[in-house]
């Protein structure tokens, strides 16, 4: 056992270059940059769910790695996406974060669309006649949008492969709970974390720091994850069962609170390439969403998910199970924000060099598989290796 030196400090861990990760993949700006076009601009990613669009004309805003995004449900009952920008001068059109509205109309000089993206209202058109503009030609630009299992997904890329292409069967396994009867967001939280995107989806892979969560180290004590991988870094796990009344006042899960195809001891994990993740603790259901802000900075928003219909007493005993685990004040998602910034605090000044994933249980318990798959599609996509992205 030694301590090393500033020049030891600065080698990689001596483990293949597939299970440690340099800290330039947090924050050098350039890869921050390629991110953005190469990975958010490009693959599909929950833009919403569909129970926060239950009647037409009811629209949600979302900035999506720094491209502002308005979802509408038509007339039609069909979702549609577009880029929240006006075509006149660019203004951004939506300003509030949902509502129903069946035009929209600009702040700017009243420029207004309708629910499928066509502009519809010009003021004092008549002044465009000599130059010949069409308003037929001035709509929005559409991004977009399939709904799965109640998910809203958008892709900025239209030469994109298709939505299930790109799932390659990674929700297959959410069939039952998902797409059994109908579900509904009854929380939803965004908060503004200081670190990195890739450190909190970290925090919903990595697998070993159970040990972190007290609640965890408690609950979660027969753990045989076992984890599933899909083409495109899509991971899922398996096969971990909590026993709550090892924590004083968690012990209240009955059968009939749990979610369609779940038992109520149930932890199963989603994580879809990039920047998503579905939980399902037994008798609620969480999905994370990022968005990037800089390489700095990440928009996390978490959706509470329960079924539709609960009686308010089933509603109540929902929220309390998701919000003793994942809302702001509670066990889990803090102690998360809290892992993710610290990391943030030593990669972005590099006073730390490299992490390490080398964990290898053949894919069950806490192996860092998840997070070598990340990588591996992460490397793919930037056509970087995430050990040595910037080839020094
Ligand atoms: S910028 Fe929107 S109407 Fe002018
Ligand atoms: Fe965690």
């Amino acid at each position: 056992m030694a301590s090393r030196t500033a020049a030891q400090w600065q080698q990689p861990p001596a483990v293949p270059d597939t299970h440690y990760v340099s800290g330039n993949v947090y924050s050098d700006p350039q890869i921050f940059a390629e991110e953005r076009d190469k990975i958010f601009g490009r693959t599909w990613t929950i833009a919403a769910h569909e129970s926060e669009l239950p009647n037409p004309f009811d629209f949600r805003t979302y900035d999506y790695a720094n491209t502002p995004l308005v979802i509408v449900r038509g007339g039609d009952g069909r979702v549609r996406t577009f880029i929240n920008a006006c075509s006149h001068r660019g203004a951004k059109l939506v300003n509030e974060p949902g509502g129903n509205a069946k035009t929209f109309t600009c702040f700017y000089h009243f420029w207004s669309y309708n629910s499928e993206g066509a502009c519809v209202g010009i003021p004092k058109s008549e002044a465009y006649d000599q130059v010949g503009l069409d308003p037929s030609k001035c709509g929005l630009r559409e991004v977009r949008t399939e709904v799965r299992l109640g998910l809203v997904f958008v892709n900025l890329d239209d030469a994109a492969p298709g939505l299930d292409s790109f799932l390659s069967g990674a929700l297959d396994t959410f069939q039952s709970v998902m797409g059994t009867g109908e579900l509904e967001v009854f929380h939803f939280q965004r908060s503004v974390i200081r670190a990195n995107w890739k450190a909190w989806v970290e925090t919903n892979m990595d697998a070993y720091h159970t040990i972190m969560h007290v609640v965890l180290r408690k609950t979660q004590v027969d753990s045989t994850r076992v984890i599933t991988t899909y083409p495109g870094g899509h991971l899922s796990t398996d096969g971990v069962k909590a026993s709550y009344t090892n924590y004083k006042g968690w012990g209240d899960r009955s059968q009939a609170m749990a979610l369609p195809g779940s038992a109520p001891d149930d932890l199963r994990v989603g994580n879809l390439f990039p920047n998503s993740a579905i939980l399902i603790r037994g008798t609620v259901m969480r999905i994370d969403v990022l968005s990037p802000i800089s390489p700095h900075e990440t928009a996390v928003e978490s959706r509470g998910i329960g079924i539709k219909g609960d009686s308010d007493a089933n509603r109540l005993t929902r929220i309390k199970h998701h919000n003793q685990y994942w809302g702001p004040f509670s066990r889990n998602w803090p102690e998360d924000a809290y892992a993710a910034e610290a990391c943030e605090k030593t990669f972005s000044t590099g006073a730390a060099k490299y992490q390490i994933i080398a964990r290898e249980e053949n894919m069950r318990g806490q192996d860092d598989g998840m997070m070598r798959v990340f990588y591996a599609e992460w490397s793919r996509r930037m056509g970087r290796p995430a050990h040595n992205p910037l080839n020094r």
